[in-house]
């Protein structure tokens, strides 16, 4: 094998290891679509307060870099960069100071341009082949998306088996009240979900309330 190769190989590793350590660090990362700069802050605090440090800011706002780069100054915050869709994107992502990248879905230049940056990454997956073609690229750590339109735990228990190597972190239609379900399964290590970050309680600023949020979804599992 060359040098060449085993360089990319062992950092495909490092970064496959270093992804399914940000996932385990809570069972929930809450996913955020930030519309007011200033809101990033006191957001970052009180989800890392309430015991979620994993932060998905997803890229479907104007304020979504520079909301990364405030959060990831937060102590104790986890920041990724979420809705990355373009390879475009990740130099981008990772000059604001994302921790990790999270994907819809995945598709070859994507996946190459992820796989260079040296950026941890999360790329979705939605059928078995799917799951299948980035396991082939040594990507273990996926997330299952959207989650309860695809087969929710049916699909996780079914491909439990056959791909018994790979661990989800579904994400698309997960409540506080279908969690459990999900967190119960050997496969999954960790749920993704927007509803810890109400539009209401942002505009009014009721961090208290979002980190009450953040606390029940910590004790999920
Ligand atoms: C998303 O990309 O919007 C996430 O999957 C969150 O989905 P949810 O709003 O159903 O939690």
């Amino acid at each position: 094998m060359s040098i060449a190769l085993k360089t990319v190989l062992s950092d495909s590793a490092a970064m496959q290891a270093e992804i399914g350590r940000i996932c385990a660090l809570a069972p929930v990362i809450p996913v955020i679509t930030i519309d007011r700069v200033e809101d990033a802050v006191p957001m970052a605090r009180a989800l890392v307060a309430g015991g979620l440090p994993v932060l998905e800011v997803t890229l479907r706002s104007d304020a979504a870099l520079e909301a990364i780069a405030a959060m990831a100054a937060v102590p104790g915050a986890v920041v990724g960069a979420g809705t990355v869709v373009d390879p475009s994107q990740v130099e981008r992502v990772k000059a604001a100071g994302a921790r990790f990248a999270v994907t819809p879905g995945a598709y070859p230049a994507l996946m190459d341009t992820l796989l260079d940056s040296g950026l941890p990454f999360l790329p979705g997956g939605a059928t078995p082949a799917e799951m299948m073609a980035l396991l082939a690229r040594g990507i273990r750590h996926q997330k299952l998306f959207p989650a309860t339109v695809v087969g929710g735990t049916a699909m996780l228990k079914a491909v439990a088996g056959p791909l018994s190597s790979i661990r989800f972190c579904p994400t698309g239609g997960i409540t506080p009240e279908n969690a459990p379900e999900f967190l119960a399964l050997p496969n999954v290590v960790c749920v993704g979900g927007s509803w810890l970050t109400p539009k209401s309680l942002v505009k009014a600023g009721d961090w208290a309330a979002v980190e009450a949020l953040a606390r029940k979804a910590a004790a999920l599992r």
